[in-house]
């Protein structure tokens, strides 16, 4: 099922906006990621769609049915919270099968619904437990199951993993994508964490107060931030930022002047930054940093440079390059991950060669 936002607002008291004239639409059958730091509008998002909040203005559609002034229940979504919200009284089994109690489903179907579930997220085994005797992640497949339990028009997630520690959360995220895939069911997940949403995620969309500032495909997201703030919010290390007044001439070259004239500053991840003898696809300019400190993280080194009186960071030099223990560090950019932004931070050039369109 599709769902439509068509000029939603919301503020939850007079004076302040939360959400500004969201219009957006979340493909059927996907796994779509609201991404943005904490007290972005996510969740309030999130809440919109269910149906536990009602917008201030604007239209919420799923499908070609306008939900607006419907309630969670006869929306008919699964919702999914950071803190399980499982019935601790409760097993497993009762905890799954709950949802079909209060729909009157027959026993006898709700049990096989529910071992269906519980075998789709790997609890079978513990169907007898309660939930203090399980692990955080098991938990959280408990309150999955439950949520898919009467088969939800959409299944909606709000920061599912924060709670896990990082090894079970990659294991939960790649499960939940597998769960989405297996049951098609239109998904959206709400997230802070970068990495999270580039890895499960079909479709990102960013918010940032209050507004979409990107929502593509997470690899146009990282190829193609349409401003400063989705550039560094997206990858880490973040993104260099380097005021472009003194560079402008290396750069006419091969920037149309136009672009040029309004470019205020060059962004660029630090993996675009190479050695000036690289092999590899380079912009036609060299230049100069001056080594301030490079150290190993396993398989990486952090260089941090001195170039045109800013700390620049690059993990693509390589460590050989550095022992020759010279100061100054001669050095090229990448034609992936460089761009210029103009004064409003929007994306104005990137390095790839290919027009700038935002058109998603
Ligand atoms: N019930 C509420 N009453 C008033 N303000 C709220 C309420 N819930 C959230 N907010 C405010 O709305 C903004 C967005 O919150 P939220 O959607 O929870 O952000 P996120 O989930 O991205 O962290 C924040 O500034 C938050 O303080
Ligand atoms: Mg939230």
């Amino acid at each position: 099922m599709k769902v439509r936002f068509e000029n939603v607002s919301l503020n939850y008291d007079k004076q302040k906006e939360v959400l500004h004239n969201l219009n957006f639409e979340i493909p059927n059958g996907k796994l779509t990621c609201l991404l943005g730091p904490s007290g972005c509008g996510k969740s309030t998002t999130l809440n919109l769609i269910s149906g536990l909040l009602l917008p201030s203005a604007g239209k919420i559609y799923f499908d070609k049915q306008d939900v607006t002034k419907k309630d969670a229940l006869d929306r008919r979504v699964g919702m999914v919270f950071q803190n399980y919200a499982l019935y601790p009284h409760m097993t497993v089994l009762e905890n799954i099968c709950f949802p079909l109690k209060m729909a009157k489903v027959k026993k006898k179907d709700q049990l096989k619904r529910a071992q269906e579930l519980a075998k789709l997220v790997h609890i079978s085994n513990e169907l007898d437990k309660h939930p203090g005797e399980l692990s955080g992640g098991q938990q959280q497949r408990v309150a999955i199951a439950r949520s898919l339990a009467k088969s939800p028009s959409i299944l909606l997630l709000d920061e599912p993993l924060s709670n896990l520690d990082a090894r079970l959360r990659v294991e939960m995220r790649d499960e939940i994508r597998k769960i989405q895939v297996a049951t098609g069911v239109t998904t959206v997940f709400v997230t802070h964490d970068q990495d999270e949403a580039m890895h499960i995620a079909d479709k990102i969309m960013i918010l940032d107060t209050g507004e979409v500032q990107q929502y593509t495909t997470p690899n146009k997201i990282y190829d193609r931030p349409s401003n400063l703030f989705v550039a560094k919010f997206i990858g880490n290390p973040e993104v260099n930022v380097i005021p472009l007044a003194d560079l402008k001439s290396e750069f006419a070259s091969f920037i149309p002047n136009d672009i040029l004239k309004n470019a205020v500053s060059l962004i660029v991840r630090p993996e675009s930054i190479v050695s000036a003898d690289s092999t590899q696809k380079l912009l036609p300019v060299n230049f100069q940093g001056k080594l301030l400190s490079a150290s190993r993280f396993g398989k990486e080194t952090a260089v941090r440079m001195n170039f045109q009186g800013e700390t620049i960071l690059a993990t693509a030099i390589l460590q050989e390059k550095l022992e020759q223990k010279s100061e100054s560090i001669h050095f090229r950019l990448k034609t992936t991950g460089v761009f210029l932004s103009d004064q409003a931070g929007k994306i104005i050039w990137s390095a790839d060669g290919e027009r700038i369109v935002n058109d998603d």
